[in-house]
């Protein structure tokens, strides 16, 4: 396939992940030996791997160098390739040049945005390359697990030790069921849905795609049911939800504010909102990032769930559906660089968010014409 193309090779980093409570790594060892095969150089942090279940040894076997030192790893790699953004610890390492592929989610963070332009490090994001049909790739496995998951911690939050209205989301015979409302049918509201109907509950999905909705019908069980997210269909559908997800996305940009503090206050008490989205900045107003050791805090009778980095507590699951959608593009871009990586379609072009101090992806540019 690249018979024509110029063909590099390139130092790759694998850092151990520090965002707290994630256990994720971005590369397993046979991804790793994919690329090492084919002449590149992989450096592992020291127990990188140790979260999903990897032993130094395994990366070993599969030609990669054990690093111990982070400083030295980000010193002696051209590219990085992780699973989260770069920590507020993690910023003293990366230089001007330095190329990172990972998920940023900048839109839902200015400053993170900002101290990355000053490093004029070349950021390509997870969640903004789209393939041939439109769809984005590696975010999507994130997006299943995420979805899944969603369920099974709002169903858990409403129990009353979690100061939710003690409601079994399926009920019982001849007692009511739970009220599921989900913002946004895409790759997390499908398998949320999928999920909470398993349960057994009653669960409406909130979209504005048609098409998209037509889909979901035809593919979800009866209990699901679809609707157009207008502003009546929302607040009144509100103030019935014992559970609401959050998973609206317009890609590279803040996430759509759906459910305001004015509306929240029409909520029933001890009801739960889970924010899937809050890595985007979040689909409710008084949302704000959680993590996995104090993943709720309450706001008018409400209890709020909004992890940032859910798919980080199924780190094994994670991994493994992380690296089956990584693989072809993390050789790629070792094989070509990145500017053949980007030459590749649209959607590999999609992926560049900034390069030099310099915004790339138009979507951002919107969000923050003031770092233009
Ligand atoms: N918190 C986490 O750990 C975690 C993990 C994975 C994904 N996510 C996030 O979840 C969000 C959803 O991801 P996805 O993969 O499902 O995206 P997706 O692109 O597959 O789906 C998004 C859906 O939102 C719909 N939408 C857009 N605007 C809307 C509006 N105003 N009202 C109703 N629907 C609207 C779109 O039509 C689309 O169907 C993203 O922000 C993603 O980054 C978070």
């Amino acid at each position: 396939m690249f018979e024509d193309l110029n063909l590099i090779s390139m130092i790759i980093g694998i850092p151990k992940e520090v965002k707290p409570f994630e256990y994720r790594v971005a590369l397993i060892p046979s991804t790793v030996k994919a690329l090492t095969s084919a002449g590149h150089t992989v450096f592992v942090e020291q127990t990188a791997g140790l979260g999903s279940g990897f032993l130094d040894e395994d990366y070993l076997e599969a030609g990669a160098v054990i690093l111990k030192n982070p400083n030295e790893l980000y010193a002696r790699s051209e590219t990085i390739i992780k699973v989260k953004e770069p920590q507020p610890s993690e910023m003293a390492f990366l230089r001007p040049g330095l190329m990172l592929f990972c998920f940023f989610h900048f839109a839902g963070s200015e400053c993170l945005t900002k101290s990355c332009l000053d490093k004029r490090i070349t950021a390509l994001a997870f969640e903004t390359l789209f393939d041939a049909n439109h769809r984005l790739p590696i975010l999507a496995p994130m997006s299943e697990i995420a979805g899944r998951l969603s369920v099974q911690e709002g169903a858990k939050c409403l129990e009353n030790p979690m100061h939710g209205r003690g409601l079994l989301l399926g009920g019982v015979p001849g007692v009511e069921r739970g009220e599921v409302l989900i913002l946004g049918g895409g790759m997390v509201g499908e398998n949320a849905a999928r999920i909470a109907a398993g349960f057994g509950a009653n669960v409406t999905i909130l979209d504005i795609n048609p098409q998209r909705m037509h889909d979901l019908e035809s593919i979800l069980p009866p209990n699901v049911k679809t609707q157009y997210n207008s502003d009546s269909a929302l607040k009144s559908l509100v103030t019935k939800a014992d559970l609401v997800i959050g998973a609206a996305l317009i890609p590279g940009k803040k996430a759509p504010k759906l459910i305001s503090q004015e509306m929240l206050k029409t909520m029933k008490k001890g009801s739960v909102l889970v924010d899937v989205a809050i890595d985007q900045g979040g689909c409710f107003e008084t949302s704000h990032p959680t993590t996995h050791d104090k993943p709720t805090y309450i706001v008018d009778d409400v209890v709020h769930y909004a992890v940032a980095n859910m798919p980080g507590a199924v780190s094994r699951t994670s991994t493994f559906a992380l690296n089956q959608v990584l693989l072809p593009y993390a050789v790629d871009l070792a094989n070509l660089g990145v500017d053949g990586f980007l030459a590749l379609s649209h959607g590999h072009e999609n992926a560049l968010n900034m390069r030099d101090g310099k915004l790339s992806l138009t979507a951002l540019k919107e969000t923050f014409p003031n770092l233009c």
